[in-house]
């Protein structure tokens, strides 16, 4: 069985480090992908990390995880909020799903509190910046028996 494990990034994502960082904190993307692709080694599973702003390429890439991923991890930025596109494409896949948000969406804004992406996850996580994707590898992981806690 494949041990892959694909990380989506939806919009805006690309400009974590720049874009709001009182409310997403200082990491670059580049910075998270780079500790994703760390803890993924020491796990024992391969990550692909990737990002779009385009909701279409997104979800050509969750159709694709089809019978080539193991699990996947998926922060699909504001598409969250409005993509019922994104959420069918997801209730297609038959493999885990874990939501992450750097931010605590619940503590936001109200149009943040509802979730398409949470109908067809396993769990979410939200809140702890970029560790989240790494609780998250961590949640994956374990179900292929690999995580560091057994
Ligand atoms: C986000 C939260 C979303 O509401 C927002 O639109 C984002 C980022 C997060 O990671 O906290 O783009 O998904």
């Amino acid at each position: 069985m494949t041990r892959k494990i694909l990380i989506l990034n939806g919009p805006n994502l690309n400009l974590l480090g720049t874009r709001q960082p009182e409310v997403y904190g200082g990491e670059t993307l580049a910075g998270i992908e780079a500790a994703c692709a760390g803890r993924g080694e020491a796990l024992g599973v391969e990550v692909e990390f990737r990002q779009s702003n385009s909701e279409g390429e997104l979800v050509d890439w969750i159709q694709q995880a089809r019978g080539t991923c193991a699990a996947l991890i998926i922060n699909a930025g504001a598409y969250t909020h409005t993509s019922v596109a994104i959420l069918d494409a997801l209730l297609a896949l038959d493999i885990p799903i874990y939501e992450v948000h750097l931010s605590n969406i619940h503590r936001r804004e109200d149009f943040r509190h509802n979730s398409y992406v949470s109908k067809a996850a396993e769990g979410m996580i939200c809140g702890f910046g970029g560790f989240g994707y790494l609780m998250a590898l961590e949640a994956a992981a374990r179900r292929f028996g690999t995580s560091s806690e057994g």
